[in-house]
């Protein structure tokens, strides 16, 4: 056989093999992959009747801990409904994890596939063609970013914290508009530290959660007896909108210099956190 013969094989062999995935009675057709973060992928996936595209995101959890985990972000999908906040059209488990016999699960959530990416993707391919986004636009998609948070911020009865506000976090709708996802990290915003262990604890979570060139100063060294809340968000947008006005990270200017560099950005802050 030649090697176009063979090349045809393999090929088919791989159409042949493309994963389909069966969540509550509704058959998925694998894509390509989206994306990939430190507990989960993403794959793009069809659904097989509707033909309708969604983003697929499994998470591998190897403990009954990571199962409350998962659990847990599902719920948030579930209880938080917003326009800026993506949502949850589907959600299973399959398997049953069991950290002695090294048996593992999955968490599959379905979720709106969004084309366009992600607000870091945007950024990037702007950046790269020297195409920056007008400050105009900025404010815009700040504005809309700010009533995801203030939703989160103000949620009774009690408030919630995104704890990992990232422009790789924030996907863009055709008409660009910012919606909120990855709620793998949100927790409730207050957290009141009483000790080095708690302080400690919740230092390894942020490690571990959120990123480190957004993480807020009193979540790289939490102190043993403080109180936590969703400052540690407002923190994230400020760092979130460096980069979306295309500040060196490295330079970390405060807040007050990104206030005055962009005019009436004050005041937009003021009318919406
Ligand atoms: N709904 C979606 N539409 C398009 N791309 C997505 C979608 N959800 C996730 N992605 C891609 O997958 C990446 C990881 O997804 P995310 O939910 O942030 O997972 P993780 O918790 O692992 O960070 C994102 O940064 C993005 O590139
Ligand atoms: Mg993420």
């Amino acid at each position: 056989m030649n090697a176009l013969g063979l090349s045809m094989i393999v090929k088919m062999g791989c159409i042949c093999s493309r994963e389909s995935i069966n969540i509550n009675g509704h058959k998925y057709m694998v894509k390509e992959r989206l994306g990939e973060g430190g507990f989960s992928c993403v794959d793009l996936v069809e659904n097989t009747t509707t033909k309708k595209k969604y983003a697929l995101k499994r998470i591998t959890c190897h403990s009954i801990d990571d199962q409350k985990i998962a659990m847990q972000e599902i719920n948030y999908y579930k209880k938080l409904r917003h326009p800026n906040i993506i949502e949850l059209v589907d959600s299973t488990f399959k398997g049953s994890a069991d950290i002695v016999v090294q048996a593992t699960s999955e968490a599959f959530l379905v979720l709106p596939y969004f084309k366009r990416g992600t607000l870091h993707d945007c950024l990037t391919l702007r950046s790269f063609n020297k195409n920056y986004i007008e400050i105009k636009e900025v404010l815009r998609i700040f504005n809309e970013i700010c009533q995801a948070l203030k939703f989160l911020h103000d949620f009774t009865p009690d408030p919630i914290a995104h704890r990992d506000l990232k422009t790789a976090n924030v996907c863009l709708t055709e008409n660009m508009e910012p919606v909120l996802m990855d709620l793998g990290s949100c927790a409730p915003a207050k957290v009141q530290i009483c000790g080095a262990q708690d302080a400690q604890k919740l230092q390894d979570i942020a490690a571990e959660r959120s990123s480190m060139t957004y993480r807020a100063p009193e979540l790289f060294h939490v102190e043993s007896y403080c109180v936590i809340d969703q400052r540690t968000d407002i923190w994230d947008v400020h760092e979130l909108v460096l980069f979306m006005l295309n500040v060196n990270p490295s330079e970390r200017p405060f807040i007050d210099d990104v206030i005055a560099k962009t005019g009436d950005l004050k005041n937009k802050i003021d009318t919406i956190v």
